[in-house]
């Protein structure tokens, strides 16, 4: 029989109300935790730490341990992320059922940013019940989550950006929906895809953090960082529905397609701790179809506002990273110079390219109706704001909020600290967002204003609403240590 994940804010009925879902969800979390020992490394693998920290755990050097092969296992920066999390939340499905002794218990999820619907924004009352004991709240969350204000409206762009993708993965250097092509599994570092990128890692940020009036964090909490984020029970919901999302995506136009036939993606297994004990290992092939997993949505529906862009006659972007090596696409000696664009300020960085980034096909030429892309690449930093709004050319003295025209999109930077350290399992190159800004690029040509060897990049931190109960307006002025995010490059790309 198939279940159905629900949609939370679809199960809840005001302020206060606690859907059966919910009320089971609490008390396994209440059991899984109590597998865990009270202190120390987790040991019991179906426990609640254990489970967290197979996406990540901290060793006490603050890296990400890696002393049971279980852990810190999360893949991000590449098109293992979406099968790796679906599996993930379908073993921990089996066992919060396990646990329930209830097989038709689905894990609900939360769609934080729906462009049709602002109000979902709200974390679900549920988690942000403060009764003793309620196993779906933390403190180790954003403040303003917790009380109940909405994300920032503006992100929910970042949600039609990446369902207008038109493909899964390519190693072309070109936007995706599912993450950059990599030949090894990684935990992090590499390219994101969209959906991964903003918002997804938006999320993560601004539940699991907060953050002050210049968009700093003053406050770090669970979902904020890889090595913490399985802690908090709302990660799961947040999960169900970027695996959701995929199916969105895969449902919106007969051209969106898996990468079924490339064995590198398809063949590749993971394992994780089964519910009866032992393990259970899927290969990426073996999830691609949720009903034979034994689930499917409430909805996959699109959004209003998703309009593919049309892939040019005579096939589409063919271009190709040469010669890279893509178990680490951002090999600086593949790359020759890196100028070190600092992010971290609202002032524009001028872009300005001494000869045209050669892709392989003559990039840098008259882009023509072709598309063209930024890339910004090997971000590395260790405090930024949750997400950056990314714009072109705004006129001096202007606001960037005022030129949405001018919007190429938005990066978020979970995943960057992990990114930029050096372990066992990070490479320490920082992450790679690419945009497609062909948009941008017309409205620019239209007004004579384009020129893809000179481009002016603004990245404007994207601020929760100031608020004017006590708590949240002195988060908002606390001063926090200013954003060190560097790029080693931002590069423009035609097709
Ligand atoms: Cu592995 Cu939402 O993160």
């Amino acid at each position: 029989m198939t279940r159905t994940r629900m949609d939370v804010w679809n199960l809840t009925h005001g302020e206060g109300d606690w859907p059966d879902a919910l009320v089971a969800y609490e008390r396994a979390v209440g059991l899984l935790r109590g597998l865990d020992p009270p202190t120390g490394q987790p040991v019991e693998p179906r426990g609640w730490r254990f489970l967290a920290a197979i996406h990540g755990i901290a060793n006490a050097a603050g890296d990400a341990d890696t002393s049971n092969p279980m852990w810190s296992n999360c893949q991000h920066g590449s098109w293992f992320f979406l099968p790796w999390h679906r599996m993930y939340l379908a073993a921990f499905e089996l066992i919060v059922q396990d646990v329930l002794d209830d097989d038709g218990w689905s894990l609900p999820y939360w769609y934080a940013l729906d462009p049709d619907d602002p109000a979902t924004s709200i974390l679900p009352p549920a988690f942000r019940d403060i009764a003793a004991g309620n196993d779906l709240h933390t403190t180790n969350r954003s403040f303003r989550a917790n009380r109940g204000d909405p994300l920032p409206g503006g992100l929910a762009p970042s949600v039609t950006d990446a369902l207008n993708a038109d493909v899964f993965s390519t190693p072309a250097g070109t936007t995706t929906f599912g993450g950059g092509e990599r030949s090894t599994p990684s935990f992090s570092g590499g390219e994101r895809g969209l959906l991964e990128d903003a918002p997804h890692g938006a999320v993560h940020g601004l539940v699991g953090n907060d953050y002050n009036q210049a968009g700093e964090p003053v406050r770090r909490g669970w979902m904020g960082s890889f090595l913490t984020a399985g802690l908090d029970p709302v990660f799961w919901l947040h999960h169900a529905n970027i695996d959701r999302m995929w199916q969105v995506w895969l449902d919106l136009d007969p051209a969106n397609l898996n990468p079924t036939g490339d064995p590198a993606w398809f063949d590749t297994e993971f394992s994780f701790p089964a519910a009866t004990g032992g393990d259970v290992t899927w290969s990426v092939g073996e999830v691609l179809d949720t009903v034979a997993l034994g689930y499917e949505y409430e909805k996959t529906t699109a959004p209003r506002g998703v309009a593919p862009m049309p892939v040019p006659a005579g096939g589409g972007p063919d271009i190709g990273l040469g010669g890279v090596d893509m178990t680490n696409p951002l090999a600086p000696q593949t790359l020759g110079a890196t100028p070190d664009v600092a992010l971290s300020s609202t002032q524009p960085v001028p872009v300005e390219l001494d000869q045209p980034v050669d892709f392989g096909l003559g990039a840098g030429a008259d882009a023509g109706d072709g598309r063209v892309f930024l890339r910004i690449e090997g971000i590395t930093g260790t405090i930024g704001a949750a997400v950056y709004d990314v714009y072109l050319n705004v006129p001096s003295g202007d606001s960037p909020s005022d030129h949405p025209e001018l919007r190429a999109g938005s990066v978020s930077t979970f995943g960057m600290i992990e990114a930029s350290m050096s372990d066992d399992v990070h490479d320490g190159s920082g992450i790679t967002s690419v945009l497609d800004i062909t948009r941008v690029r017309d409205v620019l040509a239209n007004e004579g204003q384009w020129d893809p060897n000179r481009v002016n990049v603004t990245f404007e931190p994207v601020i929760p609403e100031p608020v004017d109960y006590q708590e949240g307006a002195e988060l908002d002025s606390m001063a926090a240590i200013p954003a060190d995010l560097r790029a080693a490059r931002v590069a423009v790309v035609t097709t």
